[in-house]
């Protein structure tokens, strides 16, 4: 295939011609880069799996422009309307009952539910107006690395394999959106994200079902992305908890290699670990941690010289979640106080 095109928002024409004939273009959200095809067109659909690796029991995210568009393919209930008026456009992703003969199963994996969601980013939301197509969306990235936050992500993941990339600088949020089923009696958040259950009970007036199942590789999956390795470099991460710095960086000095180390402010500044390029900041809160995580997993990757990287785990807060749960995939769930055991 052709040179993939990183595309400016002026060139937003040439992004909306390469959907109409059924290419793949990736677009930016306010949570991470998306992997866009026309969600009504089977044949686009299909490349978005072969692109990424992706499992095809795997599926996928329905991007609308308006909340209307979502009766094209889903039954809109109660629930699902007052969570749009609330949150949308923004990181919340609804599991809906699918409207039959609409989006194929290679769009919903098989399953009578789709996932639909309507992302804050001004130039994507124009990209599926003016192409007049829901647009599947998963993370642009090889299925299993850590989700892009920029355009040079994807680029790095996925060039030559699709016609081009609209660039809108980096994502705000930096994990991806909340997932919640609202196709039971109860909803259900299947993967946390920026929106919490707190806030979605606030607005249905409800209980929400906020335990995320940890599924096996043999077990029907209700999220069925959860079964997969996530999010892992190919390095051995390990996540810190506050009071194991200390031990933490006498560790990693008396190592031969140098060691990551991706930690907030305070820290760094505590430690005095400041300009030293083996630290990646993760700025001064867990907000500023989820838009900086991504980024630095895939600095650590490419570093040739390191082989460990040591991540800061944030307090459990319900804020936090998304953040804490994306890391304990990546580390696999492994605490660096296994090292310090030895
Ligand atoms: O923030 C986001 O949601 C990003 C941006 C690009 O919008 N997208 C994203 O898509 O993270 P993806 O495909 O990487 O993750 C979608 C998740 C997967 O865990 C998938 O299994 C789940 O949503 N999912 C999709 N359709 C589903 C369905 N009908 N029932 C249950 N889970 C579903
Ligand atoms: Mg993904």
């Amino acid at each position: 295939m052709a040179e993939t095109k990183i595309w400016s928002a002026d060139e937003l024409p040439a992004a909306v011609r390469a959907i109409k004939r059924g290419s793949l273009v990736a677009f930016p959200t306010e949570t991470v880069y998306g992997l866009g095809a026309d969600a009504f067109n089977d044949t686009a659909v299909g490349k978005v799996y072969a692109a990424k690796g992706r499992p095809s029991d795997n599926p996928l995210i329905v991007h609308v422009s308006d909340p209307e568009q979502v009766d094209r393919f889903a039954e809109v209930n109660d629930w699902a309307k007052k969570l749009m008026d609330a949150f949308w456009p923004g990181p919340l992703t609804m599991i809906l009952p699918v409207k039959p003969g609409t989006v194929s199963t290679t769009v919903t994996g098989g399953l009578d539910t789709v996932a639909a969601r309507m992302p804050d980013n001004d130039l994507t939301r124009a990209l599926i107006r003016e192409a007049d197509a829901p647009l599947v969306g998963p993370s642009a990235n090889t299925s299993g690395k850590p989700s892009p936050t920029t355009a040079q992500h994807v680029y790095h993941d996925l060039h030559g394999k699709i016609a081009g990339i609209l660039d809108d600088g980096a994502t705000k949020i930096g994990v991806e959106s909340t997932v919640i089923d609202l196709s039971t009696d109860q909803p259900a958040v299947l993967r946390p994200g920026k929106i919490t259950p707190g806030q979605i009970e606030d607005v249905l007036g409800v209980a929400v079902d906020s335990e995320i199942r940890h599924v096996d590789a043999d077990e029907a999956p209700k999220a069925p992305g959860m079964k997969y390795r996530h999010y892992a470099p190919d390095k051995d991460v390990y996540m810190v908890a506050p009071e194991d710095w200390t031990q933490a960086i006498i560790w990693a000095q008396g190592q031969l290699e140098p060691v990551g180390l991706m930690l907030t402010n305070d820290l760094i500044i505590q430690h005095q670990l400041a300009g030293m390029d083996f630290v990646w900041s993760l700025g001064d809160n867990g907000d500023t941690a989820a838009a900086k995580l991504f980024a630095g997993l895939r600095y650590f990757d490419d570093r040739k010289d390191v082989r460990t990287v040591l991540v800061a785990a944030m307090p459990s807060t319900p804020e936090n979640s998304a953040y804490n749960n994306r890391l304990g995939k990546s580390s696999g769930g492994h605490w660096v106080t296994e090292l310090l055991a030895d």
